[in-house]
């Protein structure tokens, strides 16, 4: 590639798309040109960097060799197979095209080879599926993975920018004890709460969205679908950062030491453990960073095959934006980008 490619960002005036466009540039992606989408509200507005907002049709969609989304399903269900079939590759973070058969669910650290196998469109996985997987893949190598039983506290950024701003206004209201609006972005007031409603509930469904996400996109971004996954997905009043306590139970025995060792060694992750020491990893600490962090990591006296832990990452970083980041480098490092690789998902 003598002169860069065209990478075109849909979604870049929000969090996922405003921290991908960042990326982009600090980590020098070969970009010959960056074009930024985003809905017809934004059309024409100009970005810090510069760059100028445009909006989707088809003409402005052509000529792209990679296309990085971050604007919903919706968005990605309409506009991704045009992009592919314009002839980019789309990397995208919305839950629309992960658990099709013919799309990769691709983590960087992980299991990077399936995206050799890409028809036009490559998944990044859900924020809390993302930092999981990246600690798990080293114990799963090692010792195979019979069950995980997960509770998340999920930062209120996972959710979008409005739901920033609905933490913070109640925040400010309740502390000025002034009236506070109902809620919009969650069912109940999320300020000094915590919800165990992370996600949506499909009509007769006692799980939510967000914990299916996590039960079916671990087993297929790990090829295991016999792995058993027992998940809560929880919303905190966190700004950034999601935590999740994980309990691991291995077929072969791990110990916590050999836990330890093989997290010291494993690609994205940083291991903090010292708890005598209140050294653990902590939402606000892991944010703005692109590592996973991992601490606590103890035997569960509850089965002599299982260990419990504590894992963190910034869920707009490696969650999003860093992950789906990582695929066009490893795209480009592969030779699968450009004329000729992209296809079409039916
Ligand atoms: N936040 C996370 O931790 C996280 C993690 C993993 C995946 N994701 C996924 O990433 C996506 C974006 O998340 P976010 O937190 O960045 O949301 P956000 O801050 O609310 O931003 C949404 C973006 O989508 C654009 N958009 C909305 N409707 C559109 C349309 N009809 N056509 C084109 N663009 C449209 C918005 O443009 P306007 O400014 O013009 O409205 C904005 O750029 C979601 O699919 C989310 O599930 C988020």
């Amino acid at each position: 590639m003598d002169s860069g490619y065209r990478v075109a960002v849909v979604g870049a005036t929000g969090q996922v798309g405003t921290l991908m466009l960042r990326l982009l540039r600090e980590r020098r992606f070969p970009a010959a040109e960056i074009v930024p989408f985003a809905s017809e509200r934004s059309a024409g507005r100009q970005l810090e960097d510069g760059l100028v907002v445009r909006g989707l049709d088809e003409e402005s969609i052509k000529g792209f060799d990679v296309a990085l989304f971050s604007a919903g399903g919706a968005t990605s269900g309409e506009w991704a197979p045009r992009f592919a079939a314009a002839g980019a590759t789309v990397i995208d973070n919305s839950s629309r095209w992960r658990m099709q058969e013919d799309v990769p669910l691709v983590v960087a650290e992980v299991n990077p080879e399936a995206l050799e196998s890409h028809h036009g469109i490559i998944a990044n996985p859900n924020c809390s599926t993302m930092q999981m997987v990246v600690v798990l893949k080293p114990l799963y190598d090692a010792a195979g993975i019979e069950r995980l039983v997960i509770s998340t506290y999920q930062a209120v950024s996972g959710t979008g920018r409005r739901a920033v701003e609905e933490l913070l206004d109640q925040s400010h209201a309740l502390l000025h004890d002034s009236d506070i609006a109902p809620p919009e972005q969650y069912a109940h007031r999320i300020a000094f709460n915590a919800l165990p409603h992370a996600g949506s509930f499909a009509e007769g469904e006692d799980h939510t969205d967000e914990e299916r996400k996590l039960i079916n996109e671990t087993r297929k971004i790990l090829d295991d679908a016999s792995i058993r996954v027992s998940a809560t997905c929880v919303r905190v009043p966190v700004l950034t950062g999601h935590s999740e306590a994980v309990n691991v139970q291995t077929r072969e025995e791990l110990s916590p030491e050999q836990a330890r060792e093989l997290l010291r060694a494993a690609p994205g992750v940083v291991v903090l453990d010292d708890p005598a020491s209140a050294v653990y990893p902590m939402a606000i600490e892991a944010a703005g960073h692109d590592e996973v962090f991992v601490g606590r990591i103890r035997r569960d006296p509850g089965h002599e095959r299982a260990l419990d832990m504590w894992i963190v990452a910034d869920n707009l970083h490696k969650g999003a934006a860093t992950n789906a980041v990582q695929i066009a480098e490893l795209l480009h490092e592969r030779g699968l980008l450009g004329a000729g690789h992209a296809g079409q998902v039916a």
